[in-house]
């Protein structure tokens, strides 16, 4: 079967009570739009005002969650008390949680089976800096991100991989279709040769300067199934162009 189309929005640290109109405005929007999976991510503190004002089933996610079930974590979040307030997804492994806070791999892993036994969604980070990008290592570093971060078992339905390159996040920059048709295609055969059929279910989103204009040929791309959208996902006027090419495909 079809993978469908996957359209998730990561406010990051942007939002307070009188942002969930926007978040209202993108759900009705993206009801009109069943063919394609649309879920929000917003701040810790928007997320259980988020699942209320929603429509029933809009799948609302954290942004991050620990990897212990509870415990002497002060600030952290753990994955079932996002589920609890109702979230249905969470991302792990941003690279500004990689990086701005020394995530590794291993760390990653742990967040993304944490989140898998808490019955949530997740949405899995992987992608690489410049230098790297430069120097023609791209790949090699991704799919050794996918290696050490992705869990051995779950349902390949409840788990994306999303290729966000860390230079192409925020700035405008975008890499080119034949490079993201290459990376897509490097994670989809990697995965096959670790989990087999299993693979062709699960999604890969591609994430970084994703917006109304190049939405179209970014999600038209070989193995790409979906965005990770940041900027782009903060308003309705922003977003649902994106889910409105994805429905197009
Ligand atoms: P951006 O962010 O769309 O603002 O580039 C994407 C992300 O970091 O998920």
């Amino acid at each position: 079967m079809a993978r469908r189309k996957y359209v998730v929005g990561n406010w990051k640290m942007n939002g307070v009570s009188a942002a969930l109109a926007d978040a209202q405005a993108i759900f009705a929007g993206a009801e009109a739009r069943p063919a394609v999976d649309v879920a929000l991510c917003p701040p810790f503190t928007l997320v259980g005002a988020m699942v209320a004002a929603a429509p029933a089933g809009a799948a609302v996610g954290g942004q991050d969650c620990h990897s212990a079930a509870s415990g002497a974590f002060t600030g952290s979040v753990a994955a079932a008390m996002l589920a609890d307030i109702g979230a249905r997804v969470v991302i792990v492994g941003h690279s500004e949680r990689r990086d701005g806070f020394g995530e590794s791999d291993a760390d990653v892993r742990a967040k993304a089976e944490a989140g898998l036994g808490a019955g949530l969604s997740v949405i899995l980070c992987v992608g690489e800096p410049r230098d790297v990008r430069e120097s023609g290592g791209a790949i090699d570093h991704v799919l050794a991100q996918v290696a050490g971060s992705v869990p051995d078992d779950f349902d390949p339905h409840r788990l994306a991989i999303a290729y966000e390159p860390i230079w192409a996040i925020g700035t405008g920059l975008v890499p080119t279709v034949a490079d993201v048709a290459a990376m897509h295609g490097a994670i989809r055969g990697a995965l096959a040769a670790r989990f087999g059929d299993a693979a062709a279910d699960m999604r890969i989103l591609y994430g970084g300067s994703v917006n109304g204009e190049n939405a179209a040929e970014l999600l038209g791309t070989d193995d790409v199934d979906g965005a990770l959208v940041g900027g782009a996902s903060l308003t309705a006027a922003k977003f649902l162009p994106i889910v409105e090419a994805a429905a197009a495909l």
